[in-house]
């Protein structure tokens, strides 16, 4: 652990210091870096009008990638270490399901659409298609009508488009400071 847990007034500020510092680091095997894809994340949920929740949620899907910015009992929560939980269980403290879920669901809902979508895995990025194996591979028949079930399937998929479409050395993006306040409204109570 490196800092303090953030309280409810200070967890914006938190987020934004690790975009700050840590944002320019690579995103492995991409072409952008990681605050870019995030950031590029955002824009494209914002572009398409996407409800706050969704946009935030695009916005912060790979902040569990700095899991050692976090408290250590947020990663001794999760049944696993991988980056989708413990940036969901992070997140969970301050933000609801809407913008939470679609964060611990991001990966697997690539494996849900490269089960259903054939045309979907042929966008997937070299580097996603490496990680897909690593993943699980696409769902199971099984998997997938589990995954169906999910309430947030909607959103879950749509932040996944803006995922993989957050990839681009070339798009422009506003800065994490044109996000506090949307992401200031959506703080739990
Ligand atoms: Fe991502």
């Amino acid at each position: 652990m490196t800092q303090p847990l953030p309280t409810r007034d200070t967890i914006v500020d938190f987020i934004e210091g690790i975009f700050l510092r840590r944002g320019a680091e690579s995103y492995l095997g991409e072409a952008v870096s990681m605050a870019q894809h995030m950031l590029q994340a955002a824009a494209c949920a914002e572009r398409d009008g996407a409800p706050a929740a969704m946009v935030a949620a695009a916005l912060l899907h790979d902040l569990g990638h700095y899991t050692n910015e976090m408290p250590d009992d947020v990663l001794m929560e999760g049944t696993n270490n991988y980056h989708e939980e413990a940036g969901a269980n992070f997140l969970a403290r301050f933000f609801p399901a809407e913008v939470v879920e679609p964060i611990r669901q991001h990966v697997a809902t690539k494996r849900y659409l490269c089960a259903v979508d054939p045309a979907y895995f042929q966008r997937l990025s070299d580097a996603s298609v490496y990680t897909l194996e690593l993943q699980g591979g696409p769902m199971s028949g099984a998997e997938v009508a589990a995954f169906r079930a999910n309430p947030y399937l909607e959103a879950c998929v749509r932040v996944r488009h803006w995922d993989d479409e957050g990839k681009d050395p070339e798009r422009a993006h506003p800065p994490f400071s044109h996000y506090r306040p949307l992401l200031a409204s959506l703080v739990t109570s």
